[in-house]
Parts: structure tokens; sequence; C-alpha cells
């Protein structure tokens, strides 16, 4: 598993990370199996959020409770967790009180004293971004919040908010996978009249402005084919894409979701791949791809084989 210092923290980060928001049914040992295969493989890095489960923080308080860390487990682990999307509307809300509330939310369900890294969850219209920096400041001077980051942003957004807050933006969480891929797809297609992928759909230049500003892109959904339509693997919408697949994947002696992992990691932005199975064997063969070094060639192919355009 590849670890890297997460850009603008003291992190040692791994660029395949593991995503929760499919816990809630799941049995406690079901939950420490699946953490207990992320960590045999290199994943030492949770990604949650206040509003994963069937009520608030139910995800975060079913890792606790099955996890049950002593403090040099926890110690081990980075905590992501995220805030600012009401699910009761629903509707978004950066207000003062609404994070501070929601991080003591988190807080509380996952039974630890601080979260490594809290993100904005999705833009919110109405953001006041001197009301976020207040929350923020308090937040890590108290210690509970120790980094920052946003999700779903556009570069202007980040932008406003980086003009008010005194601590660093360090991720950003985005749809990414080969098949939605719009973030990647759209600057090879730029300027193309009459071309769909050539339309911006992320506020213009967000992967270059991220890897510009040291904000680490988080890919989540890396398997769904479009917005939670069903994963791309073995779907019969994607046939060209899969048969690459199933190519590559033999010839590297690795499982498809190595590939569909690989496709994300082997691109330079030194992006972050959010799994969400709750299959431990899918964590590990997604894991598989964290070092795999597709050729360029190879990157392209499978590319073209999702039905993107290389003009
Ligand atoms: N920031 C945001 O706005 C945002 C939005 C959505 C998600 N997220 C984060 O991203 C993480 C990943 O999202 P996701 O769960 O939609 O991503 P995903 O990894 O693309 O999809 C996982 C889902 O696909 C199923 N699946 C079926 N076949 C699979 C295969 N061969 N390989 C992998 N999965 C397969 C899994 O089922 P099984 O569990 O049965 O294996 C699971 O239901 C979440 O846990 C969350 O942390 C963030």
């Amino acid at each position: 598993m590849k670890h890297f210092t997460l850009p603008q923290t003291t992190i040692s980060a791994p660029n395949v990370v593991l995503g929760l928001m499919r816990i809630s049914e799941k049995t406690d040992e079901e939950i420490r199996t699946l953490v207990r295969t992320a960590r045999d493989a290199g994943i030492d890095f949770v990604d949650h959020a206040d509003i994963y489960g069937e009520d608030l923080h139910q995800c975060e308080r079913r890792f606790a409770q099955a996890m049950k860390l002593t403090p040099s487990q926890r110690d081990e682990l980075t905590i992501q967790t995220k805030a600012g999307i009401v699910t009761d509307g629903p509707y978004f809300d950066y207000s003062y009180e609404h994070l501070i509330s929601a991080v003591e939310g988190s807080l509380k369900a996952l039974n630890t004293d601080r979260i490594d890294i809290l993100l904005l969850h999705r833009p919110d219209a109405l953001v006041e971004p001197d009301e976020v920096a207040r929350a923020f400041d308090e937040l890590h001077t108290a210690g509970k919040v120790l980094n920052f980051g946003v999700s779903n942003h556009t570069p202007g957004q980040i932008e406003l908010l980086k003009a008010s807050l005194n601590q660093p933006i360090v991720a950003n969480q985005m749809q990414l996978s080969i098949t939605h891929s719009t973030l990647i797809a759209q600057g090879i297609a730029a300027n193309m009249q009459g071309v769909d992928q050539s339309v911006t759909r992320d506020g213009g230049g967000l992967l270059d402005y991220c890897r510009l500003h040291g904000i680490t892109v988080q890919a989540w959904s890396p398997f769904q084919g479009g917005f939670f339509d069903g994963v791309y693997l073995d779907n019969p919408k994607y046939p060209e894409l899969n048969a690459v697949i199933r190519r590559l994947a033999a010839k590297y002696d690795v499982a498809p979701e190595a590939i569909g992992t690989a496709w994300i990691t082997r691109h330079p932005a030194q992006m972050q791949v959010v799994l969400g199975t709750t299959t431990p064997q899918r964590v590990a063969d997604s894991a598989a791809g964290s070092e795999l070094p597709l050729t360029r060639a190879e990157w392209y192919e499978l590319f073209r084989a999702a039905g993107w355009r290389v003009p």
C-alpha cells in the first residue's frame, strides 16, 4: 500500500482508504472483519460522515461500538468525517451552530476526543465564510478537529472559504470512477463545440486547481457507473470496458477491482480512492491496485473503453 504525506498535514496517508457509508446493517463481527482486512492491506484511514446510516451518526456509532478502539489503536488510525448536510429536508447548513453540534455528535458517536480531518460535505449556497472560520477556529483550538477539507466543492467555492479560513483546506472529496470521470474527461476534450464531454461540470479545472494548491482529491464511489446506479464491473452496460479490465487483470494477475483502483491511483495527482464495499475480499482486491503501474497506453485504453473521447 502506497503511503504519502498528505500535503499541508503531518498525516501519513494511504492512497486507498476505507469508506464506511454502508455499514449500518452490519454486525460487530462483520465490521471488525472489514476493518481488519483493510488494515492487513495497509489501509489505516477511514472515511465517515455524520449522515451515514438510517439515523444521524449511526455508521460512526456502529464503527465505534464494534471496534472498541484502545487509545493506541485510535492513534494508529486517521479518522475523517463530514458535516454540513441536513437529511431532513434535505438542505445544506454551514452555520456555526450546525457545524459545532455536528462535530460534537461525531466525537461522541466515534467515541474519540478528536477528528483527524473534517470535510464540509456539500456546498451550502447560504454559506457565510466568516461563520465557518469561527467554527473551525474553535474546533481547532480545542483540539477537536486537527485538519479541515471539503467535498464536492468547485475551485471558486474553495477560494471563497479560503479567504476567511485560518486553517488550510487539505482535501476535496469528489465522485470519480473510470466511467464517472468528468473531472478528468473535460480537460481532455476542452473547447470542442457540440461535444458534451467538453462541458465544464466542476466549476472549471478542479483537478488542476487542487494539484496546484496541495488539496488532495479523494475519489468517492470509485466503482459506481454513474450516480449510485450500480457498479460498472460485470455490468452489461459496459461490455468494452469490462473486456479491457479482464485482459489487464489477467496480465497483472490481480482481480478486476484492482484495475479500477489503479486507474485512479495511476493518475499523477496523487488521489486517494475511497472504497465503499462492505465485502472484505473486495477490499483486499481493490487495495491491490494501490501501486499497480498501468502504462499510459493502458490508462487511456480504459478511459476510451468507458466511452470517453480522446479527440
Ligand atoms: N463525499 C460524498 O459526497 C460521498 C458520497 C458517496 C460516498 N462517499 C464515500 O465514498 C465511499 C464509497 O462510496 P460507494 O460505496 O458509493 O463506492 P463504491 O466502492 O463504488 O461502491 C460500493 C458498493 O458497490 C457494491 N459492489 C458490487 N460489486 C462490487 C465490486 N465488484 N467491487 C466493489 N463494490 C461492489 C458494494 O457492495 P458490497 O458492499 O456488497 O460489496 C457497495 O454496495 C463511501 O463509503 C463514503 O465513505 C462520499
